[in-house]
């Protein structure tokens, strides 16, 4: 089993492995502040959307911890103002708000009487929402398993694993269920540029797990349908529409399209917390773009020219048309997914 820890709550601070550092430095980080909580997800000390959710609740928990308020309302326009600052930190994640409102929703469900009370019920929300990812992703991991044919020679991009969750991961964490169930799978692992959370994430998580794999480009997608043979593509999501649109790591929507050329099935592996119902469709996912210097440098290496102008949106939309299914912790859905993901939402 993988010995680390992505993200945990450590009696009032929050300890964060940083991903940056992956695979030849394994450290961890500890935060006391909200304002820090959100520095790191900014940064991408830790990314993945549902791990993003967690580091959000757990950075709201610390606002409440650190809150000097007297009465219910100053700790509410203070939990609000440091939601506001979490909130800024990515924009295309969902779970991030969905984690942020979950809270704040509850604590005032369970109507407090008291700042100590409310406050309670903020972290208890947030250990419940780390707590409860990790059930989530085993759920999807078990409903992808009949998607997996033994000796499969699987496509996956960016990274799902543990790292991009609190544990086990989405779509790595159906490749993880497969391998655990003694399917004998091959992951071709996209490098994902620029951050390449492929070649540094995925590939150790899954040298880890003990999963066979091969490093590609990103490139590599139609020369492997066309020539290797690739039963399937699985891949995560950061913010679906109700139509079923998906957002994802850059370089997903292209992957789509070689596998829809190919008739290969594109799996999109996700929790119900990353789904946003309240949009109809992919063009209104607030996409985010990065610094230039993720494309023309690597480290501390300058690439290209240095006067050359990059674009870097770090994530695209996946048309539902190329999406042959998606895989949640509620069940597999089949298009038309307007209706197969209200049917499960009323689970
Ligand atoms: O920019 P990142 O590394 O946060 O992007 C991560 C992805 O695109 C993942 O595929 C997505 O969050 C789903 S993973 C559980």
């Amino acid at each position: 089993m993988p010995g680390y820890t992505t993200i945990e709550w450590e009696d009032g601070v929050v300890r964060m492995l940083d991903q940056r550092l992956l695979p030849e430095q394994v450290i961890y980080n500890r935060y006391r502040r909200t304002s820090e909580v959100a520095e790191a997800i900014r940064s991408m000390v830790i990314r993945g959307a549902p791990a993003i959710g967690a580091a959000a609740a757990y950075g709201l928990a610390l606002a409440a911890l650190s809150s000097r308020a007297e009465n219910l309302d100053d700790l509410r326009r203070d939990l609000a103002q440091a939601a506001e600052v979490l909130r800024q930190s990515r924009p295309t994640a969902v779970n991030l708000s969905w984690a942020l409102d979950r809270i704040l929703q509850r604590m005032e469900k369970s109507q407090p009487i008291t700042v100590e009370e409310a406050r309670l019920f903020v972290i208890e929300e947030a250990q419940a929402i780390a707590v409860e990812d990790v059930e989530t992703n085993r759920r999807m991991g078990l409903n992808g398993l009949p998607l997996v044919p033994d000796g499969a020679r699987i496509i996956h991009h960016c990274n799902t694993g543990a790292l991009a969750t609190v544990d086990y991961g989405t779509a790595l964490g159906v490749v993880r269920a497969a391998h655990e169930h003694g399917k004998k799978v091959h992951v071709y692992v996209d490098e994902t540029r620029p951050r390449l959370q492929g070649a540094r994430l995925t590939t150790w998580e899954l040298q880890q797990l003990g999963v066979a794999h091969t490093l590609v480009v990103d490139g590599a997608s139609g020369y492997l349908m066309s020539r290797v043979g690739i039963d399937l593509c699985l891949v995560g999501c950061d913010r679906m529409a109700s139509n079923g649109d998906a957002a994802n790591k850059i370089g997903t929507f292209n992957l789509a399209l070689a596998a829809h050329a190919h008739g290969v099935p594109f799996y999109v592996v996700l929790p119900f917390s990353t789904i946003d119902f309240s949009i109809m469709s992919g063009d209104e996912i607030p996409i985010e773009e990065r610094p230039e210097e993720e494309i023309t440098r690597i480290g501390r290496t300058q690439l290209s020219p240095r006067s050359v102008s990059a674009f870097n949106p770090a994530f695209d939309v996946t048309p539902a048309r190329y999406i042959t299914a998606i895989i949640t912790e509620r069940g597999v859905a089949y298009p038309p997914f307007e209706e197969s993901l209200a049917k499960l939402k009323e689970q």
